[in-house]
Parts: structure tokens; sequence; C-alpha cells
């Protein structure tokens, strides 16, 4: 059956400009070109999860403006259930400002309407949690619904994945009921200076790129590799590798098995300009592995 996630983050609008030079401080650059992707760390997790067959509800919150009106419809169109998605009234829809430039990026998100995900509106969609297989959270929303949410999960003996992305620091509750954190070499870095390495050790599932995904099992590092691909724009390569991960956990997978086919989803969707572009299906991932491995 299909794994039931609720995903409980952030809906932004991307607004991307792609240029052959980063300006530097103080300067301006001719860019070549402007586009508006559907993004968010929330969102695009979301999305990734759904084209891989789970079947996908979303906690989270837009403007009552025309971006909002777009993202909401965006999620809809791609399947996911968007009971949980409030309008606040108050601020204007979540919106990131992307540069890209060969492949590299640098972000800047406004978080906006998604500053209005509190602890109630987690109490008042309570039933989705306790619904789902597994929970899925970054840190575009506030960290004290993060706390809360974990928390709530923990409670009713689920699952829960949380990206430390942007980095914060995280308060002890959330290290401890978290059953796996997948930050990248850089949130690692900083969750390991916070925390006691012992007690998140079997906890952290790093993506460092290129160079593959690291994991602890009964107390050995294990390591599995990433796929090499022609890259477009590696915004939303994480967000793939967390929609996917989740999925393949919700299904049963096991650690290594689940890293090594959310490595696949995110090497595709590297391969395609926005973040969302080019999260692939389960056929897509298959025939993927099936021509680099045989
Ligand atoms: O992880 C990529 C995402 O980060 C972008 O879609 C942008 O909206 C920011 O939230
Ligand atoms: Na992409």
């Amino acid at each position: 059956h299909a794994p039931k996630i609720c995903v409980v983050g952030s809906i932004n609008m991307d607004m991307t400009i792609q240029t052959r030079q980063m300006p530097r401080q103080g300067e301006t650059v001719l860019g070549q070109s402007f586009a508006l992707y559907p993004g968010g760390k929330g969102a695009n997790q979301a999305v990734a999860a759904t084209r891989l067959g789970a079947k996908v509800t979303m906690i989270g919150a837009v403007g009552e403006d025309e971006f909002g009106v777009t993202l909401r419809k965006h999620l809809q169109v791609e399947g996911i259930h968007t009971d949980g998605v409030i309008k606040n009234s108050e601020q204007s829809t979540g919106v990131a400002n992307i540069i890209l430039s060969e492949g590299d990026n640098r972000i800047i998100v406004a978080p906006g309407a998604n500053a209005a995900i509190t602890e109630e509106v987690i109490d008042r969609h309570e039933n989705i949690i306790q619904q789902s297989d597994i929970i899925l959270l970054q840190l575009e929303i506030p960290l004290t619904t993060v706390a809360y949410t974990v928390k709530k999960a923990k409670q009713y003996h689920i699952p829960v994945v949380v990206n430390p992305a942007p980095y914060q620091h995280l308060p002890k509750e959330i290290i401890q009921d978290t059953t796996y954190f997948t930050p990248n070499e850089m949130e690692a870095e900083a969750m390991k200076k916070e925390a006691a390495s012992s007690s998140i050790k079997d906890k952290m599932v790093v993506t460092l790129g290129s160079e593959g995904v690291h994991f602890y099992e009964n107390n050995t590092k294990k390591k599995v590799h990433s796929y090499s691909v022609p890259v477009k724009d590696t915004t939303g390569a994480g967000d793939t590798f967390n929609g996917a991960f989740v999925t393949q956990l919700a299904q049963g997978e096991t650690l290594s098995r689940a890293i090594h086919f959310a490595n696949a989803a995110a090497a595709l969707s590297i391969t395609k300009v926005g973040a969302q572009a080019g999260m692939p299906t389960v056929e897509m991932v298959h025939q993927f592995m099936t021509e680099r491995e045989g």
C-alpha cells in the first residue's frame, strides 16, 4: 500500500535568476534569465515523496496573495492533500531569492506566512499526524512548532525525520525524540558541536553531495555512494533526497537501501533547472539505477 507521509513545512515561490557571474559585495551584474518556480523545502519534499508513490498530506501556510493561490493549486495538481495548508492574511507567501550560476546557488528565504505554522495549527490537524506512517520536517517554520510536532509524533509512536536546514541550534527535546536527522556536511558539524555525539550518531544520515551519504549502523560508519550526473541546478537535491528517503523508510526498506534509492532520485533532480523540476517517479529511479548498475 502507498505509505502515508505528513510533511510539516514551508511553501515558497522561488524567484530564480541565472547568471554567468555571481555578484560580489556592492556589485551589479547582468544575468541571463529569470523564472518563478514552486519551492520551499517543505513543499519540495512533499512533491518528491508524492512523485515516488507516497500519499502525502502537507501542513503549511501561504499568504492571501497570488503566489499563495498559485502554490496551493500547484500542490493539489501534484496530488498532495492540502487540508492542512492554512491561509494567513497577515503575511505574504514565503519567497526565496535564488541566484544560480554554473549549477551553484545562493538562496535567501523570506519565510512570510510560513511563520504562521504554530503549535495551534498542529493541534488543529492532529488527526493528520496521527494517521501518518512517518512525519517529515525541515527548519523553515518556527522551531517551537518543529519541537511540538516531534513531541506529538513520539506520543503516537510515529517515526519522524528532521532535515535540519537551514541550520538552527536544536533544543534537546528535538535531538532526543527525532528518529533520523538528514543534515548536510556543514549542518552535521554544527549538530555534533552542540549535542553529545554519542547521543546522535545513530540518528545521523549525512548527505555529502558528490561524496555520497554517511550513516551509522550497529555503531559502524557506513557509506552509500552518490551518482555523478550533468549538473543543471542543485536547488532541491537535498529535498528530493529527503522525500525519497522517508518514502522508502515508510515502505519498510532498510536504511542503506532507502539511502541508495534516495541518492538516485536526488541525482535525477539536479539535471533540470527548478527545485521540483527533475524530481523523478519510481519508474525513472529504477531505470536510472539499472542503467548505472545493471
Ligand atoms: O531546498 C531548496 C529550497 O530552499 C528552495 O526551493 C527555496 O524555496 C528554499 O526554501
Ligand atoms: Na531540479
